[in-house]
């Protein structure tokens, strides 16, 4: 008999779907379209490791020492910079420093989700944010959305009672999973509802610098400052080892976030701060962003002349502006977690639509990360994974009457 007894929060922490799948992904010989990883190879490695070596011997006391919460202060005062020129109403005082924009996400929902309360996501959204809301046991709202994103009418749509629906959480560029890119006019009507509602957003924006044909209109912050917590990350522009993202949040909420954030690990590693700033402080980010642009780019148009090749008639699929992702719907007949064993059995992996949903999603649904793999790698997993769902088609109309 166990003496632990479990809080009812835990009862909605779940083993991640994704996560059981990359395992199997692992194994030798298969060529794995699942992952949410960066390419390593894209990881400034001379670059932080030099960084390193200055930090140690230009500060090695102070970098090894306990920190403030806020965040180290040149790192701030960069941030606020950086953002100032995205349109941004950001100033040093506002940056809170976090351990990625994952703890960002637990930290909004720690200081602002009661147990029922309402919070609108998009359908489908990031995983990890479900994950780190569903501990604080909201009441999701799936917002109806195209391919142009949410629409404003979700919004309008959402509960207005007090206390109202919390916040609204936004992936406005190049969305994980389905890779999608909210236009201008979109955002303008999005912010303009949310204000109307009343309903405050929070914008998750990791891969924003990734856009590989024009870079994406402002952020919605820069529309609705005080109604917006801004989050951002070096994850997939440096290197997600490093831990390190950060917040834009309104005079009104910094206080309880950085209280939060003090609880939770009273700082983000100092050492890690540091070196991002020695990395980051003479204009090295934009160089190197523009190298893992052509990358990816590549590994992009590689995976969009895939499927064309590949995929049966009747799948559907938008090749992304930028990001890491394609989405795919599967024709009818076609189900992507039931065909997912036949896939690793063939030697590729992708993830399955499901668990993106808040609630019961499109089980036709997958997400094929491009940025791993070659694009030789790229042409042949697609084409197995053509052959895999031809093959269940194939089946199928036998079987039919
Ligand atoms: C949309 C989105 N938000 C947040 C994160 C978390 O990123 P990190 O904590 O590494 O900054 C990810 C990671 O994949 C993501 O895709």
């Amino acid at each position: 008999m166990t003496p632990w007894s479990l809080a009812r929060r835990s009862a909605r922490m779940n083993p991640s779907l994704i996560r059981e799948i990359l395992k199997l992904a692992e194994r030798p010989g298969v060529l794995s379209m699942a992952g949410g990883l960066p390419s390593a190879d894209s990881f400034p490695v001379d670059a932080i490791a030099e960084a390193c070596a200055r930090v140690m011997a230009q500060a090695p006391r102070q970098a090894l020492q306990y920190a403030a919460s806020e965040g180290y202060g040149p790192l701030r005062d960069w941030v606020a910079q950086r953002l100032a020129a995205m349109g941004l109403r950001a100033s040093a005082e506002q940056v809170l420093i976090t351990s990625g924009s994952q703890q960002g996400l637990d930290l909004v929902g720690k200081v602002l989700i009661d147990a029922g309360a309402p919070v609108a996501v998009e359908s489908p959204t990031y995983l990890g944010a479900l994950q780190a809301f569903n501990p604080y046991e909201p009441i999701y709202a799936g917002l109806a959305g195209d391919d142009e994103g949410p629409l404003p009418g979700a919004i309008e749509a959402l509960p207005h009672d007090a206390p109202g629906t919390r916040f609204a959480y936004l992936l406005p560029n190049f969305q994980n999973p389905t890779g999608r890119v909210l236009p201008e006019a979109r955002r303008d009507a999005l912010v303009h509802a949310a204000q109307a509602a009343r309903v405050p957003l929070v914008e998750d924006n990791p891969y924003g610098d990734l856009w590989y044909d024009e870079e994406p209109p402002a952020p919605l912050a820069a529309r609705w400052p005080e109604g917006t917590v801004y989050l951002g990350s070096f994850s997939k522009v440096l290197a997600p080892g490093l831990r390190l993202g950060y917040l834009l949040a309104p005079e009104s909420l910094y206080p309880k976030l950085l209280q939060a954030k003090q609880a939770a690990d009273l700082h983000t590693p100092g050492f890690n701060q540091r070196v991002v700033y020695e990395v980051v402080r003479d204009g090295f980010l934009d160089r190197h962003v523009a190298t893992i642009r052509a990358r990816y780019r590549r590994q992009r148009d590689a995976m969009a002349a895939a499927l064309v090749a590949h995929l049966p008639a009747l799948s559907h699929w938008r090749a992304p502006l930028g990001g890491m992702f394609f989405w795919v719907r599967l024709p009818e007949g076609c189900d992507a977690l039931g065909l997912l064993p036949n896939a690793l059995a063939a030697g590729i992996a992708y993830v399955p639509g499901l668990p993106f949903y808040a609630h019961a999603g499109d089980p036709r649904t997958l997400r094929l990360s491009f940025v791993t793999l070659s694009p030789q790698e790229i042409g042949d997993g697609v084409a197995v994974l053509g052959r895999v769902l031809r093959e269940h088609l194939d089946a199928q109309g036998e079987v039919a009457p």
